[in-house]
């Protein structure tokens, strides 16, 4: 079936009325329902699910339909369709071409599309609000449209989550569910026995913060958008088995060059049981594990490395014509530098880390590089202030020819 976007009035794209930045720590913000970060992160974060009325007064759709649409037919982005005609849930994965959308004049369904915060500046500027929270909880800014009826099933996540109604209603009903039990044979995870505990109708501009674990189901009444913040909290299960990627591959370096040390045998006897496992090799193997040892700065570096490391559909764009130093240098000092959205940089006291690489943070690096991290650009003032350090002006240089900062175009 044919979708008919020329139809329907297209969705209105201006944030006119969003906050510059994230509130401060003991600023009131209507974000928050008048309450301050520090108020929001004792009483609720992690703790229990707020309901925000008008947390964001005015704003409309960061993309419209027709633009989501289109980013959903790319490859660089990922995105989910899911169906729910004649009461059976569907899901499959994108990219889709237009034709492949059902028709939006067409009831119960929905597409999410993950990481937009990645392709539009709007997006990015949306997640940016929630500042508040470190960068390295951030995961992304997903969008989802719904025609009426549309929805993911009642479920639960593991990730927290502010869910920010941009266009149209959505009734969402909530409740901290015990029986955590799926519907068997579904793409999707659905639960069998949700109960409701409360349940609100949002309007664009109203927000819902869920903490992990909560059951939750929202159902468009009406063509629908919602912006979905969410945080990342990775799994013990994954932490471990990355830090021990991590230490093995450190391990790998402190060896290159030097006879890696291995296993070895002299004093085995001859066997005549050649199927059983030696006692002696247990014994050698746990004597080279006891060996890996770890400090807490390598929990830091494996920590910065791996949270900033771009996800796997990441490309940086360079630029199209590559200023050389000097030039690059003349340039940032009219207009400033500012990261690019996909760039990830994190700090801390010893090291950075950008774009799933460490370096150690030198102490002249220490004047400008956490601002630059922190407020995600230099201003065109600040950096004149700062080229005289000829190793920040070449490594900004190295970053920028890398497409993970940009100068802004002159006026
Ligand atoms: C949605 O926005 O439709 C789904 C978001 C969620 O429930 O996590
Ligand atoms: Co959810």
């Amino acid at each position: 079936m044919r979708q008919q976007p020329s139809d329907v009035t297209p969705l209105p794209q201006n944030n006119h009325s969003l906050p510059s930045r994230a509130p401060l720590p003991d600023e009131v913000s209507p974000l928050l329902g008048n309450r301050t970060p520090r108020q929001f992160m004792r009483r609720y974060w992690q703790k229990k699910p707020l309901l925000i009325r008008q947390a964001v007064p005015g704003i409309s759709a960061p993309l419209s339909r027709d633009e989501l649409f289109e980013l959903a037919d790319s490859d660089d982005a990922e995105s989910r369709l899911i169906t729910h005609f004649r009461n059976t849930w569907n899901l499959e994965h994108g990219p889709f071409a237009p034709d492949e959308l059902p028709s939006v004049k067409k009831r119960d369904w929905t597409l999410l599309v993950q990481g937009v915060n990645l392709h539009d500046d709007r997006a990015h500027a949306l997640m940016n609000l929630f500042r508040f929270i470190p960068d390295a909880r951030l995961d992304d800014l997903m969008i989802s449209y719904a025609t009426d009826g549309g929805g993911v099933g009642p479920h639960f996540d593991s990730y927290d989550v502010f869910l920010l109604q941009v266009h149209g209603k959505r009734r969402w009903r909530i409740g901290a569910q015990r029986d955590l039990s799926l519907k068997p044979g579904l793409p999707l995870k659905v639960l069998q026995h949700f109960e409701a505990e409360e349940e609100w109708v949002l309007e664009p501009g109203d927000m819902l913060y869920l903490p992990p674990h909560i059951a939750h189901d929202g159902v468009a009444e009406g063509e629908c958008m919602t912006c979905s913040i969410g945080f990342r909290a990775p799994s013990a299960h994954e932490l471990t088995a990355q830090f021990l990627y991590h230490l093995a591959e450190r391990t790998g370096e402190k060896a290159s060059g030097k006879a890696d040390a291995r296993y070895r045998d002299p004093a085995q006897p001859p066997v005549d049981t050649p199927a059983a496992l030696p006692s002696l090799l247990v014994e050698r193997v746990g004597a080279i594990l006891a060996n890996v040892d770890w400090s807490d700065k390598d929990i830091a570096e494996f920590l910065g490395t791996y949270l900033s490391e771009p996800k796997a559909n990441v490309v940086f764009d360079p630029p199209t014509r590559t200023l050389n130093e000097q030039k690059f240098v003349e340039r940032a000092k009219k207009t400033g530098i500012r990261l690019d959205r996909k760039t990830i940089l994190l700090y801390n006291t010893h090291s950075y880390f950008v774009n799933g690489e460490a370096a150690a943070l030198s102490a002249k690096a220490k004047k400008w590089l956490p601002e630059l991290a922190d407020t995600r650009r230099l201003e065109a003032k600040r950096f004149v202030t700062l080229t005289g350090d000829l190793a920040m002006t070449s490594l900004l240089h190295e970053w920028y020819r890398a497409g993970w900062i940009h100068t802004d175009s002159l006026a």
